[in-house]
């Protein structure tokens, strides 16, 4: 264990595990005809899209979003911009967001919204964590691979203050490692 960790939620094995179960449940839910896009938001979501679509055994592409939410280093603040759009259009096309976690649902929420005003033919999430107990607006998740405790977590492509993406299971850290700047 890294020692900034204080303890480990969600450990490696069980993590692949339940995201091979997700691809089994995107394999019943879609087909070679739907061709579905997989809009992975950056930066977090990049490992569980690397791991999630090697489970899938229909045709599919892939793309990127980058989003900000404003606010400090672990309370989204509700404002959220767009900084790296889709390269391509999701007019008629089936989609799936997918996210690393859901908290206040801000962010999934200002996601949605947006791409809905592009008339996908459907629009589904499938997120590798939910945090329920901070919800601030509700937000129709398809997919969930955990739901975790009221904690800051990180690992498995989550951070803090851009570090620790990199830690193969889902952590919380010591609070001696919080920092006080901004
Ligand atoms: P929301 O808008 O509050 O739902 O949170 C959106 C974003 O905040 C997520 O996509 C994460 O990037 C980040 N975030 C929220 N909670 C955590 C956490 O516990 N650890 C790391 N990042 C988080």
């Amino acid at each position: 264990m890294h020692d900034d960790v204080q303890k480990i939620l969600i450990d490696e094995a069980a993590i692949q595990r339940r995201i091979a179960e997700l691809g089994a449940e995107l394999n019943a839910a879609y087909d070679d005809e739907d061709v579905p896009i997989f809009v992975c938001v950056l930066k977090g979501a990049f490992l569980f899209l690397a791991d999630l679509v090697r489970h899938l055994r229909f045709r599919h592409e892939i793309d990127f979003m980058v989003v900000s939410s404003y606010g400090d280093a672990t309370r989204s603040s509700g404002i959220v911009r767009i900084l790296l759009d889709l390269e391509r259009s999701i007019e008629g096309r089936h989609v799936v967001v997918v996210e690393d976690i859901v908290d206040t649902g801000y962010t999934i929420d200002y996601i949605l919204r947006n791409l809905a005003s592009r008339h996908p033919a459907s629009l589904r999430i499938a997120t590798l964590l939910n945090k329920p107990s901070r919800r601030k607006v509700e937000v129709p998740l398809d997919f969930v691979g955990f739901e975790v405790p009221d904690e800051f977590v990180i690992g498995y492509g989550l951070d803090y203050a851009q570090q620790y993406r990199n830690l193969p299971y889902i952590g919380v850290l010591k609070p001696s490692c919080y920092s006080d700047e901004p």
